[in-house]
């Protein structure tokens, strides 16, 4: 049984209350003041970026189209929702405010964005306002004060379970679009045309999505980062890396999935052996366990798959020591996700600041933190057959700690990620994307 959204988003305000209280009280301040966001515009031009909300707005209300609105919480107070509704014929303006948060809310309707400051705190030096400068009205300017942003954003890590749920509903839709996505790379279609089967199934477009999707064919899978997408298909097709998620309600999912076009090649029994390490791997998501170290016993067990297939010449130990690891590794093992794709505060020591360090050695590791119930994070190990990196390890004199006509054989295959968003709870994990992938 589905449980009741309403009562659990009743529940999520009660804690995003307390949170604000005890941010606001920290930082000496009466009231959270929290814009929308604004348009902005190209230089010399008069077009808008795609427009993206302020984080710290949608943690409150499932608005993520309503720019130059504002949300003011002061507490023992219900919050207020100044929202925006212009009279304008040129765009699609804000409907009329519905959903649950109306009956937990004031809501004060205004028709020109100035008309906000009326219905916000006089006593602006009273004010945490929390934005990106361009949402500036008048006197009322983000300040962004640092013991309220470092408070709110230490505690967004550990999700509500209204958040929790808002997760399991984009990854439903994320893993309707991967299937959807699979089935056209199986068909022959261009990463082009895959893009767009992904975001027809997901019924969302660029601007909906949490991130750009990366659709990788061959070695294109070896570009972390690809987001070319070729308009014809390559010939043959050999593999495909699907990085994509999509948005629900201003929550992300996260998802990768590798697969081969010869489901009986070595190829696939490499990507099967990332599938089983990355469970073990989420296996792990557990209250009290250091993120850092799960990044750490990622590479030995890469490095032992590595050796499994030849790879590598040197033992699992000596690869990760000597850093030949990274060259097929060269990412985190993953990070917090929730509002924001990439969360925020992944290396917050405490509530009240400070850095976790990365581990020596591992620059693009983005959470240190240790794991604790609600937290929801990525694990996505992955091995890829990058020139760039594979050069340098030549270059450091661990030439021979690689089996290079190894290397030569799966380098036309790009890469392998497997990528799954897992809750962290009291005992067993909750991976969100093998579930929706089971239902
Ligand atoms: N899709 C970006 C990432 O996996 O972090
Ligand atoms: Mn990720
Ligand atoms: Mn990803």
């Amino acid at each position: 049984m589905r449980p009741d959204l309403s009562v659990l988003y009743a529940d999520h305000l009660d804690t995003l209350k307390q949170r604000a209280d005890e941010a606001l009280q920290r930082g000496g301040f009466d009231a959270l003041v929290v814009p929308s966001g604004r348009l902005h515009f190209q230089y010399f031009d008069d077009r808008d970026y795609p427009y993206a909300v302020n984080p710290q707005f949608k943690a409150w209300l499932p608005l993520v189209r309503v720019p130059d609105s504002w949300l003011v919480y002061q507490p023992g107070q219900r919050p207020k929702v100044i929202y925006l509704q212009p009279f304008d014929y040129w765009h699609v303006v804000p409907s009329a405010p519905s959903g649950d948060w109306v009956e937990h809310m004031d809501v004060a309707i205004i028709r020109k964005p100035e008309e906000a400051a009326q219905h916000l705190p006089k006593d602006i030096a009273r004010c945490a306002i929390l934005g990106e400068p361009q949402s500036a009205l008048g006197d009322y300017v983000p300040n962004n004060p640092v013991p309220v942003v470092a408070y709110l954003e230490y505690h967004r890590a550990f999700k509500t379970p209204y958040e929790v749920e808002m997760m399991r509903a984009a990854s439903r839709i994320g893993v309707r679009a991967h299937r959807a996505a699979e089935r056209a790379f199986r068909a022959g279609a261009s990463e082009f045309g895959i893009h767009l089967a992904y975001c027809q199934a997901a019924q969302q477009d660029a601007n909906d999505l949490p991130y750009s999707n990366i659709v990788a064919l061959n070695e294109h899978g070896a570009v972390l980062h690809y987001t070319d997408r070729d308009r014809m298909p390559p010939k043959p097709v050999r593999s495909f890396l699907i990085d994509a998620g999509a948005s629900f309600d201003g929550y992300a999912c996260d998802i990768t999935r590798t697969y081969s076009n010869d489901t009986s090649d070595e190829f696939q029994a490499l990507i099967d052996a990332v599938d089983r390490a990355q469970l073990a791997m989420c296996d792990q998501v557990r209250n009290g366990f250091d993120y850092r170290r799960l990044h750490l016993d990622a590479h030995l067990s890469l490095s032992r798959i590595l050796k499994d297939f030849g790879l590598i010449t040197v033992t699992p130990e000596v690869a990760v020591e000597t850093g030949v690891s990274s060259a097929f590794f060269p990412h985190g093992i993953g990070h917090g996700i929730g509002l924001q794709v990439h969360d925020v505060a992944g290396f917050a020591e405490s509530d009240r600041g400070g850095t976790l360090p990365k581990p020596d050695g591992h620059p693009y590791l983005r959470l240190t933190r240790a794991l604790a119930p609600g937290m929801v994070v990525t694990i996505e190990p992955g091995l890829y057959f990058i020139d760039m990196l594979l050069e340098q390890l030549k270059d450091r004199g661990l030439g021979p700690s690689v089996d290079w006509a190894r290397v030569d054989a799966f380098r036309p295959f790009g890469g392998i990620r497997i990528e799954d968003d897992v809750v962290c709870t009291d005992g067993a994990p909750i991976n969100l994307t093998r579930e929706a992938f089971a239902a």
